[in-house]
This record gives structure tokens, C-alpha cells and sequence, in this order.
């Protein structure tokens, strides 16, 4: 075992891999680029993410209030947990087990599956019209639907990423660049102790400044199908999206994020979670 670190907001973090895991750097190259990023030409470019006002007020609490009666479904048909009161922030307090967490959040990968009563597609066009082009929910290359993901977050919780790039599993395995772009909406418990951490212009880095694994990682002895980044440009320093209610935030898919541990102590930080492609 060996320890990595990082610093979200100033705030340093110590995680052990395993020894088995060799970090790399790539060729001398940015592969952030007109034809490989479909948010070349938004203004935020430079920065690779933005928070966009995106809901109302209304629109946001009939948001919440759906996903809350859908999740709540999912405990009472996975679980034997009394549901009385069931609120999306106390997660933790009716789901106490790991166990019972990730039967929950097999269910919760795709907000398309029957369980959800959300109409998410009426969140595609809003998307569209803050993008200024068009966006498809299906994978032009392997034509599978992209999966809204409900992601669940436990105060204190191991319920994270480590640091990496979305865009690399195409680029490690299919030897290619999915055009498409990453949206994270939070839905509760989002605060400064819990959002999701970005590194601001770190799409802009060469390749052979990025230190990382390939073909997935392990961290604090789970497994991850991403790669963990272990430095970029010498630095390990995160910076928390102040993404708020009614926002979303929206980066490239190039862009270093990950580690959205949830400092809260009694607070479960709920999020959508999706990428679509530039149709
Ligand atoms: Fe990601």
C-alpha cells in the first residue's frame, strides 16, 4: 500500500492505493481541441465548467419531490426499511447499512428504469438552450442510451470517485473521443463541505503533465472503473463547484473532477449525474 493526497479546498486528504498500480504520464499533447471537445466554443471554455441557472424554483422542488418519492420506492421494494417521514437529506438515518446502500444504488443508475416517475426528458431541450446545440441521450458509436445516474452520497461516506477525466476510458480503450459533455445537478445536501470538486483548466494541460493510472484504479481498497489521477502539472489541488439549487453544472468531458467526498455530518447529498452527446 501507498498513500496519494489531494487537497479539496485547502483541505488535505490522504487515500492508500494499491502497490499493483503503476501512474503514468502520456505524449506531449492537449487533447482538449475543437474536434475533441464539444465545448470548445462556449464562453466558460477556459475554465472547462460552468454553473448555469437552469430551474425554477418550482421546477426544482417538483425535481426534488419526484426523485424523493422514486428513491423512496426503491428502499421499500429492496429493502425491509421503514419508510415513515422518508426525506432525501436523512437517507442515512432509514438506509444505515452498506449493504442495503448498494442494492439501492444498483437501482438508482438509471433514472430511465420504471422505478423513476421523473420525466427527465423535458430536461433535454433546457440543456440544449443553454449549450447552443443539439444533444442526443444515445452513444453515436456503440448506440447505447446514456443512463442518468441518481448518485447518492452518504455523510462522511465513501460514496465517491477518485480525481480523473471521463474522456479517458474512450481514449484508453476504444483508442478514441466521444463527443459529449457532463452535467451534475444537485438535488440536496449540496454545500460547500460536499459538492463536487473540479479542477479549473485542467483540460488544458498536456498530457505529459497528467499522472495517472490507466484502465480503472483502486483507492482505499475499492475498485473503480475510472483511472485516478495522481497529479496534473505537478498539483493535486481540487476546487468545489459552487454549483447551487436550481443550477447545473455543466463541464468538459476533459475536465480533472472527482473526489465529491460529502463533509457534511448529517446531511446525504443527492445529485443527478449524466453526460449526453453533441448530436
Ligand atoms: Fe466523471
Amino acid at each position: 500500500m501507498s498513500v496519494i493526497s489531494f487537497f479539496v479546498d485547502g483541505i488535505k486528504r490522504n487515500f492508500s492505493v494499491g502497490d499493483a498500480q503503476s501512474f503514468v504520464v502520456g505524449k506531449d499533447e492537449v487533447l482538449s481541441q475543437r474536434d475533441t471537445d464539444v465545448v470548445y466554443d462556449q464562453s466558460w471554455y477556459n475554465n472547462g465548467y460552468t454553473e448555469s441557472d437552469f430551474l425554477s424554483p418550482d421546477e426544482y422542488d417538483a425535481l426534488k419531490e419526484g426523485l424523493t418519492e422514486s428513491v423512496k420506492r426503491i428502499v421499500q421494494k429492496e429493502t425491509s426499511i421503514k419508510t415513515e417521514g422518508f426525506s432525501l437529506e436523512n437517507y442515512h438515518h432509514y438506509v444505515t447499512t452498506d449493504e442495503d446502500h448498494l442494492k439501492i444504488v444498483s437501482r438508482t443508475r438509471d433514472l430511465f428504469s420504471d422505478d423513476f416517475n421523473f420525466p427527465v426528458l423535458t430536461l433535454l431541450p433546457r440543456l440544449e438552450n443553454i449549450l447552443n446545440f443539439k444533444l442526443s441521450d444515445i452513444d453515436p458509436k456503440t448506440k447505447e442510451k446514456m443512463h442518468i445516474i441518481v448518485r447518492i452520497n452518504r455523510p462522511q461516506s465513501k460514496d465517491f470517485n477518485p480525481p480523473h477525466k471521463d474522456v479517458y476510458h474512450g481514449v484508453d480503450i476504444d483508442n478514441y473521443i466521444p463527443l459529449f459533455v457532463n452535467f451534475w445537478i444537485p438535488v440536496c445536501g449540496a454545500t460547500n463541505k460536499s459538492n463536487l470538486p473540479v479542477v479549473p483548466k485542467s483540460h488544458l494541460l498536456s498530457e505529459n503533465k497528467v499522472l495517472r493510472t490507466i484502465g480503472g484504479s483502486e483507492v482505499e481498497g475499492n475498485k473503480y472503473r475510472v483511472c485516478v489521477i495522481k497529479s496534473w502539472d505537478g498539483k493535486n489541488e481540487l476546487t468545489r463547484s459552487k454549483v447551487k439549487y436550481g443550477q447545473v453544472l455543466i463541464f468538459s468531458s476533459h475536465l480533472i473532477h472527482g473526489l465529491a467526498l460529502n463533509d457534511e455530518t448529517d446531511k446525504t447529498r443527492v445529485a443527478l449525474e449524466f453526460r449526453l452527446f453533441k448530436a
